[in-house]
């Protein structure tokens, strides 16, 4: 068989530009070369001795139920049944990131697009754009608990609509997406915890989320997390923090959000750093090491 392609940001006149692929292929498990198995096992090995303690209950449940390990690179073929059974929820293997609107549409149909690749070994620390081992280690645990499984479907037709009410709304339901499924924070009687993937698949992150004096810590509302503009090559300079996944299923899936998006048309967004009035701050950050733009 042929080798799926690996679409990756390309360098252009304009600097890095994503690429967007809607390929849906089969995981080539058989390629994966022993240097690829060895990137896997090494970055699981430092989460998982990273994450007890910082990561969300819920989270841990989710992967020990999924059997994954340290071994050998998952094969989506034998976590499937395990995730179907659990929510409905499939993996499908991707050649890297999809266009909004081809994501939304597996979302809703409880597809879970998976990338086939999983970064060089050169790039163990930081990768600009999603692989295996975020797609997989990040996202797939929460999506064996229901009440999340239920979130990530809403999402996706949530996403279809926005794309009915234009750019703005797009843009908003995008921000929400970033502050709670890649990198959310919940409340727990223990303190706070990760629940995030763009976190848990970070070594750095994982540290600095929860213990850098330096970022905000900030009550979820959702109006202020579709205004709030946030960073893609840094960590972020402000993480929302739920109290809970039937919170965070209340405040986002119940509202019909068409009222809001015509409520929130023009409104300036706030920049990534910004503390607000009406804010519940568990930590106003230090802002140390901020850069003074960038934020998307
Ligand atoms: N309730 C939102 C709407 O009416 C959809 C949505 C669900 C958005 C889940 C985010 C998360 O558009
Ligand atoms: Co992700």
């Amino acid at each position: 068989m042929e080798q799926p392609r690996r679409v990756e940001h390309q360098l252009t006149d304009k600097g890095y530009v994503p690429v967007y692929t809607t390929t849906v292929i089969e995981q080539p498990w058989a390629g994966y070369s022993a240097v690829e198995h060895a990137t896997w096992a090494t970055l699981f090995e430092r989460q998982m001795a990273l994450l007890p303690g910082r990561a969300c209950d819920e989270f841990f449940d989710g992967l020990a139920r999924l059997q994954i390990n340290a071994q050998a690179i998952p094969r989506f073929a034998d976590l499937n049944p395990i995730l179907k059974a659990a929510t409905g929820w499939e993996l499908i293997a991707v050649e890297g990131l999809l266009p909004e609107l081809a994501f939304f549409e597996h979302l809703a149909n409880r597809r879970f697009p998976v990338t086939w690749w999983i970064r060089t070994p050169e790039q163990i620390d930081y990768i600009s754009e999603p692989d295996l081992f975020h797609d997989l280690f990040g996202h797939v645990p929460l999506l064996l608990l229901p009440v999340f499984a239920d979130y990530m479907q809403a999402y996706g037709e949530g996403g279809l609509k926005a794309a009915r009410y234009g750019n703005e709304p797009l843009t908003e339901l995008t921000r929400l997406y970033w502050y709670t499924v890649e990198f959310g924070l919940m409340n727990t009687p223990r303190g706070l915890r990760i629940y995030g993937s763009g976190i848990v698949s970070s070594k750095g992150e994982s540290l600095y989320s929860l213990e850098s004096a330096a970022p905000n810590r900030i009550g979820f509302d959702l109006k202020r997390v579709m205004r709030t503009r946030y960073r893609i090559d840094t960590y972020q300079k402000t993480y929302f923090v739920i109290d809970s996944f039937d919170q965070l299923f209340r405040a986002t899936v119940d509202p019909d959000f068409g009222p809001i998006y015509y409520e929130l048309k023009g409104a300036t967004a706030f920049p990534a750093g910004d503390v607000l009035a009406g804010d519940r701050v568990f930590q106003r950050g230090s802002g140390e090491g901020w850069p003074a733009d960038g934020d998307v």
